[in-house]
């Protein structure tokens, strides 16, 4: 049946690397990399907050560099190599950055904490010894409504000290 106005959303195949594996997906142009990720590939640690990129509970690492996954078509991301909370560490090893929130108790409800996690390590990827105005800054723009931010600066902070002294990468 052909509703005037509602037209289907055409699909694209689109091939990436997720988490270091080749993944080959059929997706729809109005589908955002948040939504293939979360119902297509079943990778649950990127959050859907606000949807409009301004919380940063989505944040995954495209190419490395932190990005918001909510406000990214999946069809944008063709070729590229995504990595989510999931991919970060291994369940044996966590990354640096994953084991100093733990280590600092950095959450209470924790719905902020991928967007943390995931900013925190690509700060901390390309400078690996921030001061406390960079980490605060870098932050600033992940939203946590339960106010854990001083345990949040302090977890970057172990991890920072920690990568810096060679104790992981
Ligand atoms: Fe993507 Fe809020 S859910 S920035």
């Amino acid at each position: 049946m052909h509703v005037p106005g509602l037209t289907r959303s055409p699909h694209a195949r689109v091939e990436l690397k997720v988490n270091g594996r080749s993944v080959e997906l059929m997706v729809s142009h109005a589908a955002t990399l948040l939504h293939v990720l979360r119902n297509d590939l079943g990778l649950n640690g990127p959050k859907y907050g606000c949807g409009l990129g301004q919380c940063g509970a989505c944040t995954v690492h495209v190419d490395g560099v932190a990005a918001r996954a909510c406000v990214i078509p999946a069809h944008g991301v063709a070729g590229r190599s995504v990595t989510t909370l999931e991919g970060l560490g291994t369940r044996d090893r966590w990354h640096p950055v994953q084991q100093a929130f733990e280590d600092a108790q950095a959450a209470q409800c924790g719905y902020c904490l991928n967007g943390m996690v995931m900013q925190a390590a690509a700060l901390l990827a390309r400078e690996p010894s921030p001061g406390e105005a960079r980490i605060r800054g870098e932050l600033s723009g992940n939203l946590c409504r339960c106010g854990t931010h001083v345990e949040i600066l302090s977890a970057v902070q172990r991890a920072a000290l920690r990568m810096s002294k060679g104790a992981d990468s």
